[in-house]
């Protein structure tokens, strides 16, 4: 195995606060592994153009605390294509990257994969608010961007109850109901709106506003999923259908900025310095994964072939916590 010289390092698909303590520790673990280091800009789309740069350990100086990626993000058509992905390799060679590191999600992990195909060595790590990610149990950016919308739904609330209307909160999370169910729980919804759970039967979510106004609840929190969308039309219905003044607030990509909470920082900060380690030590086409309290790695095609679901009894707590 020929010794790793050189690793570079991108983001890729939505960016996530905590990508920044990640991109810190790989620039200096690797460093402190005697390996240099390059930032490719804007993810696979940079690597095309050749936005390049060196990194040095100052390079990363003053960016722990920072949320979004200093190192841009874009999504890029042309990687999905079997000549973007072999011209990826090419410029990898012609730079004298031996290896790379992905921070994104599982799009991302398909690129990395395809690199590794192309004799680039590829490790990934998991970067994204929606907390999607099969093989592990902690994403990075999912601890803030929850904490976000958990606090903004705090203030929502507020209002709210003084005007004793009804709320829809949709909250991001593409297809996944994470954010929603953490949200539903931490901020006592009387609703949870999850794409994997949610039978559209909005009778139901009338019925339970007309039963809880009777029995004096002054408000009536909904936290709706984007998965499943359509905030303000349902709003609209809800309002005919009860009499009860009902508003749709969409959060939006507030979610996705801001500084990054302990959590993120500390575990973005292992997982980069983890996968600065084993691609240093020749590894490819591996993910970084925080499973079962450990930080392991796993094959990114068994990484991409686990599934994962919404906690039928977490969801359950979730309705009986709001009765
Ligand atoms: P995420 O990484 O958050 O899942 P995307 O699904 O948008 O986000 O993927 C990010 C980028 O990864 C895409 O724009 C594309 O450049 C690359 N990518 C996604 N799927 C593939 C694939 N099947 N093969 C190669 N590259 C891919
Ligand atoms: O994957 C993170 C995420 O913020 C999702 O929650 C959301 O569906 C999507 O990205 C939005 O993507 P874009 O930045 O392309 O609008």
């Amino acid at each position: 195995m020929a010794k790793i010289k050189t690793i570079g390092i991108l983001t890729s698909g939505g960016d996530a606060p905590g990508m920044n303590a990640a991109i810190r520790a790989v620039v200096r673990k690797a460093l402190t592994n005697g390996v240099a280091v390059k930032g490719i800009k804007k993810g696979y789309q940079g690597l095309l153009n050749e936005e390049i740069i060196d990194m040095n350990a100052r390079s990363v100086s003053d960016t722990i605390q920072r949320g979004g990626t200093i190192l841009g993000t874009a999504r890029c058509m042309e990687f999905m294509t079997e000549a973007g992905q072999q011209k990826g390799a090419d410029i990898c060679r012609k730079h004298g990257i031996d290896g790379i590191v992905v921070i994104g999600g599982d799009g991302s992990y398909r690129g990395a994969q395809a690199l590794s195909r192309h004799g680039i060595n590829t490790i990934g790590i998991p970067g994204t608010i929606d907390l999607d990610i099969a093989c592990t149990d902690y994403t990075i950016g999912f601890d803030t961007a929850v904490n976000t919308a958990m606090e903004a739904i705090d203030k929502v609330r507020d209002t709210s109850s003084s005007h004793e209307r009804c709320s829809i909160i949709e909250v991001m999370g593409r297809n996944a109901g994470y954010i929603a169910l953490w949200c539903g729980v931490a901020n006592g919804a009387e609703d949870v709106l999850l794409p994997e759970k949610y039978d559209y039967n909005e009778q139901a979510i009338i019925n339970n506003i007309i039963h809880n106004r009777k029995r004096g609840k002054t408000h009536h929190l909904i936290i709706n999923a984007e998965g499943i969308g359509h905030s303000t039309s349902m709003a609209r219905r809800i309002e005919a259908a009860t009499g009860i003044e009902t508003r749709a607030t969409i959060l939006g990509y507030m979610q996705r900025g801001g500084s990054p909470t302990c959590k993120d920082r500390y575990y973005a900060s292992i997982m980069g310095a983890y996968a600065a380690d084993i691609l240093c030590a020749g590894s490819t086409n591996r993910v970084v994964a925080y499973k079962g309290g450990s930080f392991v790695d796993f094959d990114i095609e068994e990484a991409l072939e686990m599934q994962k679901g919404i906690s039928e009894y977490e969801f359950e707590i979730s309705r009986a916590l709001a009765t």
